[in-house]
Order: C-alpha cells, then sequence, then structure tokens
C-alpha cells in the first residue's frame, strides 16, 4: 500500500476517487462562499493538490496562484481547470518556500495541506506556522482574508484533531493567529461498504479499512475545520 505522499507522487487519479466520494451533502462549497466574496480577487492557493478547493471559487475570481509540492498533482489540476487556464498559474512549490508574486493577491486559501507540513516539522508547531504564515504574508495585500481548510476526523463520531500536532496548530490559528473557527461535516459516499473501505484504506491504511468494513456503512463520517480572518500581522 502506497504511503499518501506517494500518492500525491503517482496515484493522482485514485486521490481523485477518494475527493469525488467527499461531502456528497455538498457543505464546502455553502460554507467558502458564505465566508468570503470571490468576485473579481486575485487568490494565492498552497497545496492545491488536483484542484477540487480550486474548482469550487474558481468561476467568479479574476487570478489564481496556486502551488502544490507535487508536479503530478498540478497535471490533474490544469485538466480539472482546463476551461479557466487564462486565469491560471499553477507551478510547483513547497508551502514553506512559496516564490515571491509578482502580483500581491486579496485571499490566501489552502485545503488538506498545510496539516502535512505541520505534521512533518521540523522544529516546533509554532515555528512552523510562522514559517507558513511569513510564506503567505510576502504574497497578500495588507488585510487580506486568510481561509484554512484542515482536517477534523476521518471516520470519527465527532469533530476532533487526529494528531497532537494537529491539535497545538488549530489552538495556535485561534490563540495566535486569531482566526475564526467553523466545523463542517464533509461526510463520504461511496457505492458500498466495500467500496468505501477500499477507496479510504488506500490513502488512510489498512487500519482505516478495517474500521470502514466494521462499520458497514456506504457513508462515512468526515469532519472538517475551517479558519478564516484577515492576514495576521
Ligand atoms: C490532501 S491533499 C489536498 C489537495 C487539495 N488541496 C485538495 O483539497 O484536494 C494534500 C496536498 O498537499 C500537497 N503537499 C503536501 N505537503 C506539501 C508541502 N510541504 N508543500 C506543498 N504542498 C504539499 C500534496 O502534494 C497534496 O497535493
Amino acid at each position: 500500500m502506497p504511503s499518501m505522499y506517494d500518492i500525491y507522487r503517482r496515484h493522482r487519479a485514485e486521490y481523485d476517487r477518494l475527493v469525488a466520494a467527499e461531502d456528497y451533502a455538498r457543505h464546502l462549497p455553502d460554507c467558502l462562499a458564505a465566508l468570503a466574496d470571490w468576485r473579481g480577487k486575485s487568490v494565492l492557493e498552497g497545496g492545491l493538490g488536483t484542484g477540487r478547493v480550486t474548482e469550487l471559487y474558481v468561476e467568479p475570481v479574476r487570478h489564481v496562484a496556486g502551488f502544490d509540492r507535487e508536479a503530478h498533482m498540478l497535471e490533474a489540476a490544469r485538466e480539472r481547470l482546463a476551461r479557466y487556464a487564462d486565469k491560471l498559474d499553477l507551478r510547483p512549490a513547497d508551502n514553506l518556500d512559496l516564490p515571491l508574486l509578482p502580483e500581491q493577491a486579496e485571499i490566501f486559501v489552502e485545503g488538506w495541506s498545510w496539516g502535512h507540513s505541520v505534521v512533518d516539522g521540523p522544529g516546533s508547531v509554532e515555528s512552523v506556522a510562522d514559517a507558513l504564515f511569513a510564506n503567505v504574508r510576502k504574497n497578500l495585500v495588507a488585510g487580506g482574508l486568510v481561509l484554512l481548510i484542515e482536517t477534523l476526523g476521518t471516520n470519527a463520531l465527532a469533530p476532533a484533531a487526529p494528531h497532537p500536532r494537529l491539535a497545538e496548530f488549530y489552538s495556535l490559528l485561534q490563540s495566535r493567529y486569531g482566526l475564526r473557527q467553523a466545523a463542517i461535516s464533509t461526510d463520504y459516499r461511496f457505492p458500498s461498504a466495500r467500496d468505501a473501505a477500499e477507496t479510504l484504506g488506500f490513502f488512510f491504511g489498512e487500519p482505516m479499512a478495517q474500521a470502514v468494513l466494521a462499520a458497514g456503512s456506504a457513508i462515512v463520517p468526515e469532519w472538517t475545520g475551517v479558519w478564516t480572518g484577515p492576514m495576521p500581522a
């Protein structure tokens, strides 16, 4: 079974099968529409992956500068977003090493990517978080909007950070950076419980496959946190 990072490097189609099943009740699009006025805006997105978050906001925006560590994922994003090619600038870059953009963006968004940087380190959660924000700050207009989307648990009964470093990070997002948190359900729906176990197991590993199979449902709970606010100084 490949690691998550192998999946990002080589298995974009399988990754897309997973995310296509997520948020079947479509809570995230409503949430994004309520939290930001995207019309005519210039957006910076980190860890853009195959572009499933981008697809939710791209229509009304003016420009998207999007980055991901894996060129393999960005190829899929280019295909998914081909009809918006004129307003996209998608390039490989690490969340902790973003280039300086020619034009500052008005909104920064990331989905399920900063969490990887936080869990992987290096150094304290606070130092990684400071570095993540510094990479965005240099590319965002003063007072620009920050919108972070991260996991609050897969196949869990209630929303909670699934890793101690994420718990610390989420707490800092409010106490140190002044962002507001909302928790939404973004449950998966698969054709069958077996399909759910196979697809989630491929990404999260065998223990997840077993837990999903034991639950016996084609609908698997997923919790998502969305943090927003002006870019902290
Ligand atoms: C769970 S996927 C999320 C992708 C996309 N945002 C979405 O919502 O489907 C995580 C993405 O973050 C990227 N990633 C992981 N670590 C990264 C890092 N340090 N810098 C930039 N991208 C990273 C991966 O390549 C992958 O595309």
